[in-house]
């Protein structure tokens, strides 16, 4: 077996000849083992929130890395924003390892690129762990509001897939949107249970599921008129929301999946590309994830801009027009919708390198 020789021989990096800079960080005094990955800066500054996550091996969050900072290019420019795409990994159990001073010598790696990186909170940060990060670089987003931050993005990737949900659904159904939809919502955390407030008051019916009992029982109590089931697989609904871990579709999932649309906040829910090939199959409309969710990276690059609450829910609400684009170039090009949005992205990107 040949073994690469060096960084650019790895097999990640044979696959894929666009990312700009990869930073190996290390803290022997706070343990701290971490990974930054600046896929593009043709738009504007990298950014993408810091995900600390026990991986298996070093492997593991490399590749999660790369695939992670690809994603945050083509979701900034599908999204019209002047921001690059960049993502951190923090390797390491956050619920035993993370410290106040290993989050600071993260913040100093942060600082060292010069704002080449902005991060911000992602699976296993808070806003509360950027405010501690922002004691060490400025190049930091999504801190909590009494530290200068625009706080929990939730609510605005809530509001995004739900724009993005009803443009999809009129697409479908016709001029009613999502109302008398029913709508399964997989994860009913800090997005789910936002968008299953806004498909109730739209006149949508709610089934939700999570493996977390305390979460459902959060959303029936605040939330009248939501039902709760233990799985969503084989069950008749309009849309499917899923809003809790990537991957979730895959050719047996898709094999039981009863519904004629599929839009979630989820990161990454196709577990291999082919598989929106089978929905297509199927006749289930999927809108691509990084379309739907973006959201909150509008927020935070509408707290680097110093734009207004109100600004930033104007162009929440685009993210409707941008699915109805790219499902309309979908349809009369005969493209699948992911590779719509991804030409999308890439004509961004082409325009704006000299
Ligand atoms: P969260 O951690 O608050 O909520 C996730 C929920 O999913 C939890 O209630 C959890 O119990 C549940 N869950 C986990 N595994 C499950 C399973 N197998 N079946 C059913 N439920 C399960 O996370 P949050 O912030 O609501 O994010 C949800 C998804 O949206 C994640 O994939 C995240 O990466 C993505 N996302 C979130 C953004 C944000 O602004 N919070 C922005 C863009 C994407």
């Amino acid at each position: 077996m040949s073994v690469p020789t060096g960084v650019f021989d790895r097999p990640d990096f044979a696959d894929d000849t666009e990312h700009e800079q990869v930073v190996f960080c290390r803290d022997t005094a706070t343990g701290l083992r971490a990974i930054i990955a600046i896929h593009s800066t043709a738009l504007g500054p990298a950014l993408g929130g810091t995900r600390f996550y026990p991986y298996v091996d070093e492997q593991a969050a490399l590749t999660d890395v790369l695939r992670l900072s690809r994603g945050m290019t083509y979701k900034a420019a599908v999204a019209g924003l002047a921001l690059g795409g960049g993502k951190a990994v923090i390797l390491g159990d956050p619920t035993t390892v993370k410290t106040p001073e290993l989050l600071r010598a993260f913040g100093r790696y942060v600082d060292t690129l010069g704002g080449r990186y902005i991060t911000a909170g992602d699976v296993g940060t808070s806003a509360a762990d950027m405010d501690i990060v922002g004691t060490a670089t400025a190049h930091v987003v999504a801190r909590s509001q009494h530290a200068g931050g625009s706080g929990d993005s939730a609510p605005m990737t809530a509001l995004g897939v739900f724009r993005a949900m009803q443009a999809a659904s009129e697409s479908i159904w016709g001029s009613e949107g999502v109302a008398g939809r029913v709508v399964g919502v997989e994860g009913v955390g800090k997005v789910g249970y936002e968008l299953a407030q806004l498909l109730v008051s739209a006149g949508a019916t709610v089934l939700a599921t999570d493996v977390s009992a305390d979460a459902l029982r959060r959303l029936t109590e605040q939330v009248p008129g939501v039902r709760t089931t233990a799985t969503l697989a084989d069950t008749e609904l309009d849309v499917y929301a899923p809003c809790a871990m990537g991957a979730t579709l895959s050719p047996a999932t898709v094999a039981s999946l009863r519904c004629g649309l599929i839009c979630g906040a989820a990161n990454n829910q196709l577990a291999t590309t082919d598989v929106e090939h089978l929905l297509y199959e199927r006749g289930i409309v999927w809108v691509p994830d990084f379309v739907a969710n973006s959201g909150g990276l509008i927020q935070v690059a509408g707290e680097i801009d110093n734009r207004t609450r109100e600004h930033v829910i104007e162009q929440v609400n685009g993210i409707g027009d941008v699915v109805a684009t790219i499902l309309a170039r979908a349809q009369s090009s005969g493209a699948l919708a992911g590779a719509a949005a991804l030409s999308l992205a890439r004509a961004r990107l082409t325009g704006a390198r000299p």
